[in-house]
């Protein structure tokens, strides 16, 4: 059976406390509403005459914590590969905010709008400390020479604290990346993307891989991050979507074939029918 239809434990005391971790992230939003952060509209991408994207039209809210699920194939990580500019759509337009035109922009002008993304597997430098990682991260500072040899300032110094408290790393500041745990070097990647000042997260399968105690903080962390940031969570654990998800969109063979809370989206007919057929 597909994980997708298996029975959900929705009644427990966990799920009582991830629901007021949701709504403390809802209640996070800005209150003014400034338009969409993201709006994808009939977005078409081929491969050799393959459709990875077919009119995908879909959007994320300033604030919001949106989860993409859809079947392998589906189209997700191509969405992302064309909103981070990886990869050039054929057809249809792809904004972030009012302003910006994510298909005008190459892949460096796209991270300096505010547009982050973290791959499945990790891309930290090993060799180099917590710290050190979080430092060259540092939205104006590009170099390894720079992070080597620069004095931080005051506020850049505070920052980086902020974020190995927000990823649950201060401990762990002087040991080297290629030493931390799996999940570790997962969060200090989202430290990364937090140190180039992102405003819109994209994390593909980011639980993949980890037990289910880092599973769970990762859940925590990417929550916390909402309200003040906007996140894609693109993810195949529906345990785990379920515990975070506020809105779900569903994608099937490059469109959207579903929308709405976890329930709704897996009560729709057309989406336990593909899941089905997986
Ligand atoms: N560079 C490429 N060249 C050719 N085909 C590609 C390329 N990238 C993706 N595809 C195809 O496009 C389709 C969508 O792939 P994509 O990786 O976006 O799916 P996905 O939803 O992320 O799947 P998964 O859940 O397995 O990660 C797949 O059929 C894939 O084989
Ligand atoms: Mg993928």
């Amino acid at each position: 059976m597909s994980a997708l239809l298996s029975p959900k434990d929705s009644s427990g005391s966990r799920e009582v406390g991830w629901q007021e971790k949701r709504e403390a992230a809802v209640r996070r939003k800005p209150s003014v509403m400034l338009g969409k952060v993201l709006y994808l509209d009939k977005l078409t991408v081929s491969f050799d005459g393959f459709k990875a994207l077919n009119e995908l039209t879909l959007h994320v809210d300033p604030g919001e914590l949106l989860c993409i699920i859809g079947p392998n194939g589906a189209g997700k990580t191509t969405m992302m590969d064309v909103v981070t500019g990886k990869t050039r759509a054929d057809e249809g337009a792809a904004w972030f905010g009012n302003e910006i035109d994510l298909l005008a922009l190459t892949e460096p002008e796209i991270v300096q709008a505010g547009i982050g993304r973290k791959f499945q597997k990790p891309t930290v430098f090993e060799f180099l400390s917590v710290f050190e990682n979080l430092e060259l991260a540092l939205a104006d500072n590009k170099s390894l020479w720079h992070t080597l040899v620069a004095r931080l300032s005051g506020p850049q110094l505070g920052r980086i604290e902020e974020v190995l408290e927000i990823i649950g790393l201060v401990n762990e500041r002087s040991m080297t990346a290629g030493a931390l745990a799996h999940g570790q070097k997962q969060w200090l990647e989202i430290g990364m993307l937090l140190m180039q000042e992102a405003d819109l997260l994209l994390v593909d399968e980011p639980v993949a891989g980890m037990t289910p105690q880092e599973t769970e903080r990762t859940g925590e962390l990417l929550l916390s991050l909402a309200g003040r940031h906007s996140v894609v969570v693109v993810e195949h654990d529906m345990d785990f979507v379920r515990s975070i998800a506020g809105r779900v969109t569903v994608l099937h063979e490059g469109r959207v074939i579903a929308e709405g809370d976890m329930d709704k989206v897996q009560n729709n007919s057309q989406v336990v029918e593909v899941y089905l057929g997986e």
